[in-house]
């Protein structure tokens, strides 16, 4: 079997040779847009360049190296009958979990203002929080969700979680559907956006959603920037209806030097890093299923096209 690797950026040799490794039974080649065509059986990668569909036909599979699959459905080259799986927790979800926690106990604990009394020598104690009025919502209760809000209930809080279709989780309040959106904010004092972007997820935190949120609330987005209409982020945190901002990730990436986020002083900015993919972790799952696929097995983390995750 041949197996054909796609990244952009540096080290996918070094990618290639790793995955070789694990797969000694497969042709691996990192893809060169100089190479003639590969014959691959098989995709892995992440961003592909649309002219590599262009070349290989005979794909039996892609394997996509990340858990958002947005990007690879949307290169209008590949196949829609080739099946694509995605990378499923792979050592991201702990990740994310670290940085949901981190936010959330900065937030509850009042360490920005500390931060502040400490910049002028100012000795003051704060009124402690109660976590009984610090409900936490997660939006999305998938790998990553699920993960962080299990995390978030065993710090203490109250935790709420709101998916398309139902999740049970113990410990954590379950909502779903269009119609629970709603009770689900208005209860949520931190709201942490875990959600694949789709056609549905598109801009659900806009304007409506904030001001349906607790004043003085904060928001943490790590699933994807699209989930945030950045422009009534901005309307809600200059009202004061949302009181802080921890974001992963953007509508435009890399976020542009001059754009209004960098510089908000309740906005913190960090450049998609909440949950790298872990180089041993993520090639051990992609060939582990890569070798199921081989062998006609069933494959977890296939992507549903309509679905769009
Ligand atoms: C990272 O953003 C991923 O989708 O895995």
């Amino acid at each position: 079997m041949r197996v054909l690797l796609y990244f952009p950026g540096d080290g996918l040799e070094r990618w290639a040779s790793a995955l070789a490794a694990l797969l000694p039974e497969a042709e691996v080649r990192a893809w060169s847009a100089d190479a003639p065509a590969f014959q691959a059986d098989y995709i892995a990668g992440f961003r592909p360049p649309p002219e590599l569909f262009d070349r290989e036909k005979h794909v039996r599979a892609v394997f996509n190296l990340a858990a958002g699959v947005e990007t690879i459905l949307a290169v209008p080259t590949l196949d829609p009958s080739v099946p694509i799986y995605r990378l499923e927790d792979a050592g991201m979800a702990e990740q994310m979990a670290d940085y949901a926690s981190y936010a959330v106990l900065r937030w509850y604990r009042d360490f920005d203002a500390y931060s502040e009394l400490a910049a002028r020598g100012e000795w003051k104690r704060l009124k402690p929080r109660r976590k009984r009025d610090f409900t936490v919502g997660v939006l999305g209760l998938g790998e990553m969700g699920g993960a962080v809000a299990r995390r978030i209930a065993s710090l203490g809080f109250p935790v709420r979680g709101w998916s398309r279709t139902p999740r049970a989780s113990a410990g954590v309040e379950g909502f779903h559907g269009t119609a629970s959106l709603a009770p689900f904010l208005i209860g949520s004092r931190v709201v942490i956006a875990t959600l694949p972007l789709t056609a549905e997820t598109r801009g659900i935190l806009d304007r409506d959603a904030f001001a349906q949120m607790p004043q003085g609330s904060y928001v943490v987005n790590v699933g994807r920037g699209g989930l945030i209409v950045e422009r009534d982020l901005l309307d809600a945190l200059d009202s004061g209806r949302i009181a802080g901002a921890m974001l992963d990730v953007f509508e435009t990436e890399p976020l542009p030097p001059d754009h209004w986020l960098w510089r908000h002083p309740r906005v913190t900015v960090t450049p998609h890093a909440s949950a790298v993919t872990l180089r041993d972790a993520s090639l051990a799952q992609v060939a582990d299923k890569i070798r199921r696929c081989h062998r006609g097995e069933a494959v977890s983390g296939r992507v549903d096209r309509v679905r769009g995750y």
